[in-house]
């Protein structure tokens, strides 16, 4: 399945739902599609699932592919729980929690940050060996938390060179870059330790190129 073409009508379709300030971008839905084929992930844990376009788009691949993921979110906005049901495709197949410190054992290999929980410290007994986070736009705050929790890490900024599309959420500038994420992968396997170069390498290059472009 063309995974550029899924995240950019996936996107697209939630730019014009209700409540779409707030949605992962486009880049995000493409960056997570690739990890999750990548790396064969099959136990997913996404942080603030808001109206559902991570969600959806993933657990369309999912179906498609026939990954047998298991997708599990957090989300206690009224608004959003109510929202996930009309806009995920297969709103079935998520286990639905309020927060991280409510969740079963699970060991999660993919954890996606898009929302706050003040119980993010209980995210280390939810985990499997090698996992991978990634968090969607700038979050700081929760980059470093996560940084600091899990000192075996290696940490990069992915960044693209594709600006704002004319059906951008929130109205955005089409002729700022559309918003990067935070990829970081702890106690890295030598794949991951790979993956990590080369994304390390394109953000360099990226920066360049959006330097030179100024
Ligand atoms: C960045 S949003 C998560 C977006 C989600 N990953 C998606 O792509 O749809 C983070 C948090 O903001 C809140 N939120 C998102 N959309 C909202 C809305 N339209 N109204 C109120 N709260 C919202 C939810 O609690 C959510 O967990």
């Amino acid at each position: 399945m063309n995974i550029k073409k899924l995240a950019k009508h996936n996107y697209k379709s939630f730019c014009s739902f209700e409540g779409s300030d707030y949605i992962a971008s486009e880049f995000a839905l493409e960056t997570l599609l690739k990890l999750v084929t990548f790396f064969k992930i099959k136990n997913i844990l996404e942080v603030g699932l808001g109206i559902g376009s991570v969600a959806d788009t993933i657990l369309k691949l999912d179906q498609k592919e026939n990954l047998g993921i298991d997708y599990v979110g957090t989300e206690m906005n009224e608004f959003c729980l109510n929202a996930l049901k009309k806009n995920v495709f297969h709103f079935e197949k998520i286990q639905l929690f309020s927060e991280i410190k409510d969740l079963p054992s699970k060991k999660f290999q993919l954890i996606i940050i898009d929302g706050s929980d003040e119980s993010l410290n209980f995210i280390r007994e939810k985990i499997e060996k090698s996992p991978i986070f990634f968090v969607e736009g700038d979050r700081k705050e929760q980059t470093e938390k996560i940084l600091n929790l899990f000192p075996d890490h290696l940490y990069v900024n992915v960044i693209t060179l594709q600006k704002n599309p004319s059906y951008a959420h929130e109205e955005r500038d089409l002729n700022s870059y559309i918003g990067g994420g935070q990829l970081i992968f702890v106690n890295p396997t030598t794949a991951m330790k790979i993956y990590w170069v080369k994304e390390k390498i394109g953000t360099f290059l990226k920066r360049k190129i959006r330097k030179w472009n100024k």
